[in-house]
């Protein structure tokens, strides 16, 4: 566990032998005494707190989805200067640029220029489909940034934000307290918080998936049993940390797919302590229990989801995120690859580290695929010529790899700047123009 995280409710409401609420709920303060008992939102706080409740889901929401947390802030979320519009051209919602093409589409890594652009300005927005208006669907962004958010803070009023770095750490310094992600493992912002982002590595370079839709949470796992994949006390949720600190600050909101700007004179992250269940989280992908054949064939790519974002037809996911992480391909008389396939679902892939085992060539780390709906795909023509003749007798390993998926039910709608971008690779669709004819009538 993480130096500044934890993972159940902490003791700080209880008297000696006890622990405060159920699992899920939250309590942590910076500073003793802060938070009230058996109440919240006494007539005073202590140390002369504000009070202030932040919702992730209808009031009404049933209790096993509600999500709510109270922060008792040194200021409330209210006081900043007017809002005026942000121009940032690159970092929007609009999926709604002409015809989608079906051809399968790949890009190389997303450049880090030399100019200075943090978090906010090296977004780049991929892809998405629905909308935050709806409040459905997703949008796909990379970013590529070199130097620390500073003097300025954001949130996303229109989604939560899955942070998946791929090159360089960041510090996620948000209102209910502080995340360290490395490649590997992954941030989730929820909807609304506010937050700075500080590179700790220098240039670092990752994904993002904004979901306008129903919170993530894990997948049931079935017949797999109370254990495997990613379990829960591998989620970690940040102690609070506040900053006391006044200035000439920026705060950028992203609402309706835009982005506006206002003057805030006070770091809004200055939350000094927080109960409840609606807080940022991260999460170690190496610590996900991959499950597989033991036996023959191997099992849909869902059996490697990590978090689901459920939409209202049972089964059918607004999003899921599955990664392809280390493992050991054991199946017999089988083809062990991922194999060809064509999906209702549409998948957009990225890849963090090493290589991925469908792929000779041409998907880099920090690069990106889109095989849409219906749209055919699968191994290369190298992979699959190798793959054929692979020598079955012996377990194989794939032993340096994180691929990753983020898969929608509807149609992943790349952006026009995605479409005409120099990153994009126009040739990927040769890497399928190799496969030779096997076929054989006469044997
Ligand atoms: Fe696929």
């Amino acid at each position: 566990m993480g130096e500044g995280l934890k993972h159940q409710a902490s003791l700080i409401m209880s008297s000696e032998n006890y622990q405060s609420g159920f699992a899920n709920e939250f309590a942590t303060e910076a500073l003793e005494g802060t938070l009230p008992i058996g109440r919240n939102s006494p007539q005073q706080v202590a140390h002369g707190l504000y009070a202030e409740q932040l919702t992730g889901t209808a009031f009404t929401a049933p209790r096993s989805e509600n999500r709510r947390s109270w922060l008792y802030r040194i200021r409330p979320a209210a006081m900043h200067g007017h809002f005026e519009p942000f121009l940032h051209s690159y970092f929007h919602n609009d999926f709604s640029a002409g015809p989608v093409t079906p051809e399968q589409l790949r890009w190389d890594p997303l450049p880090i220029g030399d100019a200075p652009v943090d978090f906010v300005d090296g977004l780049f927005t991929m892809a998405g489909n629905g909308s935050a208006e709806a409040q459905h669907g997703v949008g796909i962004h990379l970013y590529a940034a070199n130097r620390s958010m500073q003097g300025r803070y954001f949130y996303d009023a229109d989604g939560e934000l899955l942070i998946v770095p791929q090159q360089g750490a960041l510090r996620i310094a948000t209102e209910l307290g502080v995340l360290d992600v490395e490649p590997q493992q992954i941030a989730v912002i929820p909807r609304g918080i506010r937050f700075r982002v500080e590179l700790l590595e220098g240039a670092s370079r990752g994904y993002v998936c904004e979901n306008f839709g129903a919170l993530m949470r894990l997948p049931d796992l079935g017949p797999i049993g109370s254990n495997g994949l990613a379990n829960p006390r591998d989620f970690e949720t940040p102690v609070a940390a506040y900053e006391d600190s006044e200035g000439e600050f920026e705060l950028i909101a992203k609402f309706q797919g835009h982005l506006w700007r206002a003057d805030i004179g006070h770091s809004p992250l200055d939350v000094v302590g927080w109960h409840g269940n609606y807080a940022p989280y991260r999460y170690d992908l190496r610590r996900f229990n991959a499950i597989g054949s033991i036996s023959f064939d191997h099992p849909d790519p869902s059996i490697f989801t990590v978090l689901t974002s459920p939409s209202d037809t049972p089964g059918t996911a607004n999003l899921d995120f599955a990664i392809f992480p280390p493992r050991w391909l054991v199946a017999q008389d089988t083809f062990r690859p991922p194999w060809f396939h064509r999906n209702v679902a549409s998948e957009f892939m990225g890849l963090v580290h090493g290589a991925y085992d469908a792929k000779a060539e041409g998907f880099a780390p920090g690069g990106a695929s889109l095989h849409n709906c219906m749209s055919g795909h699968g191994p290369d023509a190298a992979t699959f010529e190798k793959a054929s003749r692979a020598d079955l007798s012996r377990p194989d390993v794939i032993a340096d790899t994180m691929a990753f998926m983020f898969e929608t039910r509807a149609v992943i709608r790349p952006t026009r700047q995605a479409i005409e971008s120099p990153h994009r690779q126009r040739d990927y669709q040769h890497c399928w123009a190799g496969l030779q004819k096997h076929f054989k009538p006469a044997t």
